[in-house]
């Protein structure tokens, strides 16, 4: 199943993948995991340290090698130079598959120990000020987008892409990838903009979209979102003290957890 998690920056895309995927993990479930947010969060939300994070390989810088891969020996893609991201495979391509090893996974994933298992993580890579708006910023998503064309998933294997915040997750064909996409929103009228303008890409091109309230702390929180999403709200999640105490300590092994008590 390949998962989009989407939504307002700040609304809890990352923390509620990472949560996700921590979960999937401990099913023992095979997982994908893809940080294709402008906002490389997702390592560290799964537990790496900034080192770690930093050293984890961009898909974007691996580009060619990854068109050569799914290119295969397809006698109608003549070169990578003319396969472009929305390029679909045919004959002769290369498909990617959760569970196996293959030369993209081993340029462009790493494993992270998760309790449960590890899953493979796969990023963009950073984007700076100048990538944006011009060509290199399609070509880091568009890295994704290929991979995603050529993905293949079985049943009970997961692929969960962390996307890029607000509407530009759907500057591209790739929010059309997805079985179901996650909009993440605060019980908050700019939390909800993004759901309504989503809402209607999603009418148009057929695509699954269910709402995960964020941040919901009580009945009127709840009754907000209801009135604003209806049917589409799936489930709602609360202020999490665990996430909180995840980003103070850095990694879920070093958490402590304090009872509160009266100062001396
Ligand atoms: N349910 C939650 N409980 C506590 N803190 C949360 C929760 N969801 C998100 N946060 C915090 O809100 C901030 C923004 O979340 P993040 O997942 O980075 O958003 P996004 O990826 O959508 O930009 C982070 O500091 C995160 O720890
Ligand atoms: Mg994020």
């Amino acid at each position: 199943m390949k998962i989009a998690f989407v939504g307002k920056g700040g609304s809890g895309k990352t923390t509620l993948s990472s949560l996700f995927i921590r979960h999937l993990a401990t099913t023992g479930a095979p997982v994908v995991a893809v940080d294709a947010d402008i906002n490389q969060h997702l390592g560290p939300a799964l537990g790496l340290d900034e080192a770690e994070a930093a050293a984890l390989p961009a898909m974007g810088e691996r580009l060619p090698l990854i068109k050569d891969y799914l290119r295969g020996s397809n006698p109608r893609i003549a070169s990578t130079e003319t396969m472009i991201k929305t390029t679909p495979p045919g004959e002769g391509s290369r498909l990617l598959r959760v569970r196996e090893d293959n030369p993209v996974f081993d340029a462009c994933a790493r494993p992270v120990e998760l309790e449960g298992g590890a899953v493979r993580l796969m990023v963009t890579g950073p984007f700076t000020d100048a990538d944006l708006g011009v060509a290199c910023y399609h070509s880091k998503t568009g890295a994704v987008e290929l991979c995603l064309n050529h993905l293949v998933d079985g049943p009970d294997e997961y692929v969960v892409v962390d996307m890029t915040a607000g509407s530009d997750s759907f500057a591209s064909g790739m929010f059309t990838r997805f079985d179901i996409t996650f909009l993440v929103a605060e019980p908050t009228r700019k939390g909800v903009s993004v759901y309504r303008q989503y809402k209607e890409y999603a009418r148009d091109f057929g695509v699954t979209l269910k709402v995960v309230g964020n941040k919901v702390q009580g009945q009127d929180d709840l009754d907000f979102l209801r009135a604003e999403v209806g049917d589409d709200l799936l489930m709602t999640v609360g202020h999490s003290n665990w996430v909180r105490a995840l980003e103070k300590a850095g990694r879920p092994g070093s958490i402590s957890w304090r009872t509160p008590t009266t100062a001396p």
